[in-house]
């Protein structure tokens, strides 16, 4: 089903091309606006052909190579909406290392995919076995994601399978997620590596005002040696929601 008028890719006639340095200045991050009636977000697919749920893909040719991108969209991806929101980074990038805790079936994980491109990696955490069928599926495509389906209150249950990651971003809907990000920080995290969280402000506390309830959460991210550097509310793409990205410094071990 075709949302009125987002996308933009309906008419391919009336299409103005691409960019990469418009809203947010996008240069050399892996995602791309698709200029059109309306612009979208895209990424460029990495298995040429092939949609992962249904998003619509559009194709390119740029001198003699032909490129396909996919419509990303941010009424379906908290990480999406925090794009288009705005952010300043989410320091998801072409090579990076990323660990995505609450993968689901994959289709945030799948842009995230194309995003880190071959150069990087996916470590991708989801601890419903429904989903994470879906998810073993995208991941047999697309060699960059690799599908972790465990708790990821227990990152001694992966710690085999994962190396350290550049980022982590976090969208497990779940009141203690800030303690289950920090944990797969001191495990996972670089010095100075960063983290994107998105905070469902009625999975925490549905009885406070979600601006308390974001206040609170930075609070417990500072408490784990996470110091928050910007946060953005999702408007309008989902309500009371916000996302928080920041930095991971770990004070220096003790002898
Ligand atoms: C809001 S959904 C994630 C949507 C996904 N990020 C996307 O954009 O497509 C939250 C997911 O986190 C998973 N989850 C919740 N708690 C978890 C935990 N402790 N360990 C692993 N996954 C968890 C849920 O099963 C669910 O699939």
């Amino acid at each position: 089903g075709d949302r009125g008028g987002r996308g933009g890719f309906g008419d391919r006639g009336g299409r103005g091309g691409f960019g990469d340095r418009g809203r947010g200045g996008f240069r050399g991050r892996g995602v791309f606006i698709c200029r059109g009636k309306e612009d979208a977000l895209v990424t460029k697919n990495m298995v040429v052909g092939d949609s992962v749920y249904g998003e619509k893909r559009i194709s390119v040719e740029e001198g003699e190579l032909k490129i396909e991108y996919r419509a990303w969209n941010p009424f379906r991806s908290k990480l999406a909406a925090a794009i288009l929101g705005g952010v300043d980074q989410i320091h998801i990038k072409p090579g990076a290392k990323v660990m995505y805790l609450g993968a689901a079936s994959g289709t945030t994980v799948s842009h995230v995919s194309d995003i880190v491109g071959p150069e990087g990696l996916v470590y991708a955490v989801e601890f419903s076995h429904r989903s994470g069928r879906d998810l073993l599926n995208v991941a047999k495509k697309r060699t960059n994601i690799i599908p972790i389906i465990e708790d990821a209150r227990h990152p001694h249950k992966y710690r085999m399978l994962v190396g350290m990651v550049d980022v982590i971003f976090a969208d497990v809907a779940q009141p203690d997620q800030t303690r289950i990000v920090a944990l797969n920080a001191h495990n996972f995290l670089k010095n100075g590596g960063h983290f994107v969280i998105s905070i469902k402000a009625n999975c925490i506390d549905s009885t406070a005002p979600p601006e308390v309830v974001f206040a609170s959460e930075v609070k417990k991210m500072s408490a784990e040696n996470m110091k928050p550097q910007e946060q953005l509310t999702l408007e309008p793409y989902e309500r009371d929601h916000a996302v928080v990205v920041g930095i991971y410094r770990p004070a220096p071990k003790k002898k």
